[in-house]
């Protein structure tokens, strides 16, 4: 059957945790006849692990732009993605720009659409940590700011966004559920174990949030930390590239099992096998609870607090003790995961058949 195409939506993705996300949506986007679909990657992760591994795993079409900004600062790297932006949506002429999260990706493809008058939705609208300090903070902050489709994961969100006087009648805000809970729904029959081997009792940890690995000390506080707890209960580590390189510098000393990033499938296996997640990434706190498995969160605070609420995820500082305690605490703790926090596995749908009768 011929499509009748009267929309053209324009994602813009970059980062790892995006393309996990878009895969869902695009997936959705595909089956609603009168959206067609153009995905831009700005090229901010690139590493084989860190961006094909995804749209190979998780079927995601080939991106038709790659703009290849990296590795800069964030005012460079913004500042070069909104100019690249531009330029393809110039020539593109989307009606909506699609959006996901908080990286600078998602604040510079905002910016690039709402100076050319191009509609903004933005996937994880209303989240909010209250501390400007973080890079995550600033990015949704000011998306929410210059967006007007708001595709909420929980109704904390809206609550955010209702205080923040966003309820107007030009925006138009829906809950739709974490898009993520559908990612792990779908793909996690088809889960994989990485090629080595996995203990069968263990810790998952990653750590790669700029507030953990820019300060020496606090970096080297929770390396030890895990340390010590590997002496208890063996601890790996997929490691991000940032954390790596800085790691490398510092020349900390790593008693535990390290590794290169792994795929989806195989994250969903390490999530499903582990006894506890250790981490301070945004995803992961959700994955685990989707998955039934207790979290420590390695952050001041969380944008995701239902998870605090619900007893599954708790929050340590960065230091040793800290971590230690809150950890020995969590592998011990009996844990109610019945409740749906992240909606009913139906959000990505929510959100196509939103933007196809927009
Ligand atoms: C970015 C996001 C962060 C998100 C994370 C997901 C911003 C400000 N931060 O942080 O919110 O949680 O992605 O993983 O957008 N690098 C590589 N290979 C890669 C990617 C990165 O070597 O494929 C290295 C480069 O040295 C780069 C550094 O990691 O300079 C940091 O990458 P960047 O994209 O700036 O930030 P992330 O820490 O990945
Ligand atoms: N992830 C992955 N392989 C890894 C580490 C993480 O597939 O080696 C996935 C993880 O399951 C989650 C997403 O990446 O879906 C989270 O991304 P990240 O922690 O980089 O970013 P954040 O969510 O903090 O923005």
């Amino acid at each position: 059957m011929l499509k009748k195409i009267n929309k053209k939506i324009t994602t813009v993705i970059g980062a790892r945790p995006q393309f996990i996300k878009a895969a869902v949506v695009s997936r959705e986007i595909a089956r609603f006849k009168n959206l067609q679909e153009i995905i831009i990657h700005t090229g901010q992760h690139y590493d084989a692990n860190m961006s094909d591994v995804f749209f190979r795993q998780m079927q995601i079409s080939q991106p038709a732009y790659n703009l290849s900004v990296n590795n800069l600062s964030h005012g460079a790297m913004t500042g070069r993605m909104i100019e690249k932006v531009e330029e393809i949506l110039l020539i593109e002429k989307p009606d909506i720009v699609l959006v996901y999260g908080d990286t600078n990706t998602t604040l510079s493809a905002a910016l690039a659409a709402v100076k050319l008058h191009i509609k903004v939705a933005h996937v994880e609208a209303g989240m909010r940590s209250y501390d400007k300090k973080m890079p995550e903070e600033i990015n949704r902050v000011l998306t929410d700011h210059i967006s007007s489709i708001f595709f909420c994961s929980t109704k904390q969100a809206i609550k955010n966004l209702t205080k923040e006087g966003f309820t107007s009648a030009k925006n138009e805000i829906v809950l739709t559920g974490d898009v993520m809970y559908d990612a792990s729904i779908f793909f996690s029959p088809y889960m994989q174990m990485p090629a080595f081997d996995i203990p069968d009792k263990f810790v998952l940890s990653t750590i790669h949030r700029e507030e953990n690995t820019s300060d020496c000390s606090k970096l080297t506080e929770i390396i030890s930390a895990l340390n010590a707890l590997h002496k208890d209960i063996p601890v790996i580590m997929p490691v991000h590239p940032r954390t790596k390189k800085i790691l490398q510098q510092y020349g900390c000393e790593i008693l535990f099992t390290m590794f290169e990033p792994v795929g989806y499938l195989q994250m969903i296996g390490l999530l499903k096998k582990c006894s506890l997640v250790i981490t301070d990434s945004g995803g992961l706190q959700k994955e685990a609870y989707f998955v039934e498995t207790p979290c420590v969160t390695i952050r001041e605070q969380t944008e995701w607090i239902e998870l605090i609420d619900s007893g599954a995820n708790i929050l340590a500082t960065s230091n040793k003790n800290d971590i230690i305690k809150k950890a020995k605490h969590m592998l011990k703790s009996k844990i109610n995961f019945q409740r749906k926090l992240y909606g009913d596995g139906n959000a990505a749908f929510k959100i196509a058949s939103f933007l196809s009768n927009v």
